[in-house]
């Protein structure tokens, strides 16, 4: 592994505690004092210089900021690595050739495994990684290499291009950032009237379990946006007078909910045309 960061650590734990991953890791750390809690509690070895690292291995994992991934190649070129050795990184949207070997370098695979779930650091041991989704990229053969690495975590694995990727990328932020944003101000809303914020779990939990049915999700909207209830969503907004971003957001949220509800009903009763001759 290259980096001992927040997706460096999960995984290493994961490797380490689940049975049949056959893992023998070590660790590429700029600053391995700062990993060494965990790294010296797993047994993994860290190693600070390339040149030190064990010859021909199976794989090696990028676990480094997106930023960071194109120098990779540079810091690989002084390393041991086989031809059949699997390079792979794990962003959502940093292309494949970014960690491919560099001309006159030593050749060698590389793949992307970029898990679709959030490792904020601190839930390492409830995090279950049977329920994590990977999306896969790369040549058969990596992709092969690939899937025999991370079956034993039991994570659903899909293959896609590169332009998939990038969408199911976009869709991730849609789905887990954006939401994210609006739950923090939902619970700083919460607070400001001194309500515990767990009372909007079951609601929020309804929507995720939705999910798992194959409804369109644009199927579950309601509010005040939806009906045209513009009384309600000004004294909404007069409750926001403090927050301008949040009532700005609100406003651009809440058109957009309107506008959906303008095409269904423009669906519904169509505008008449003119008769044809
Ligand atoms: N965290 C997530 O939720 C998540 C989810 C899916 C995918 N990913 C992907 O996983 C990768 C790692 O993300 P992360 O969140 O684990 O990052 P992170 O917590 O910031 O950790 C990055 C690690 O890389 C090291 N590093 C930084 N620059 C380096 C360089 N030039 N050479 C060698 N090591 C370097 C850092 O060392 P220092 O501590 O010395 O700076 C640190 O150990 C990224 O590609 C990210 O897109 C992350």
């Amino acid at each position: 592994m290259v980096g001992a960061g927040r997706l460096a650590e999960a995984f290493c734990r994961a490797m380490v505690l689940t049975p049949g991953s056959n893992a023998h890791l070590s660790i590429h750390a700029r600053s391995p004092e700062k990993s060494r809690s965990w790294t010296g509690a797993l047994n993994i070895p860290v190693f600070h210089r390339v040149e030190d690292w064990p010859p021909n291995p199976g794989w090696v994992f990028l676990a480094v900021p997106d930023s960071a991934l194109s120098g990779m190649p540079d810091l690989l070129a002084d390393a041991a690595l086989g031809p059949d050795t699997l390079v792979w990184h794990a962003a959502g949207a940093v292309p494949l050739e970014a960690i491919q070997a560099r001309a006159g370098q030593r050749a060698y695979r590389h793949a992307v495994a970029w898990p679709m779930m959030s490792f904020a650091g601190g839930e390492n041991n409830t995090l279950d990684w049977t329920e994590v989704p990977w999306c896969l990229e790369g040549a058969a053969d990596a992709l092969d290499h690939m899937e025999a690495l991370l079956k034993p975590l039991g994570g659903r694995m899909q293959r896609s291009d590169a332009r998939q990727r990038k969408q199911l990328h976009l869709a991730a932020v849609w789905a887990n950032n954006f939401p994210a944003y609006c739950f923090g101000v939902a619970a700083a809303l919460l607070r400001e009237q001194g309500i515990p914020q767990d009372m909007m779990l079951p609601i929020i939990r309804q929507s995720a379990l939705r999910l798992t049915g194959q409804g369109d999700p644009f199927d579950w909207l309601t509010g005040p946006a939806l009906r045209g209830d513009a009384p309600t969503m000004q004294a909404h907004l007069e409750l926001m007078q403090d927050h301008p971003e949040w009532a700005a957001l609100y406003r651009s949220l809440s058109a957009a909910i309107a506008g959906r509800a303008k095409g269904a009903a423009d669906v519904a009763d169509p505008a008449p045309t003119a008769p044809e001759d």
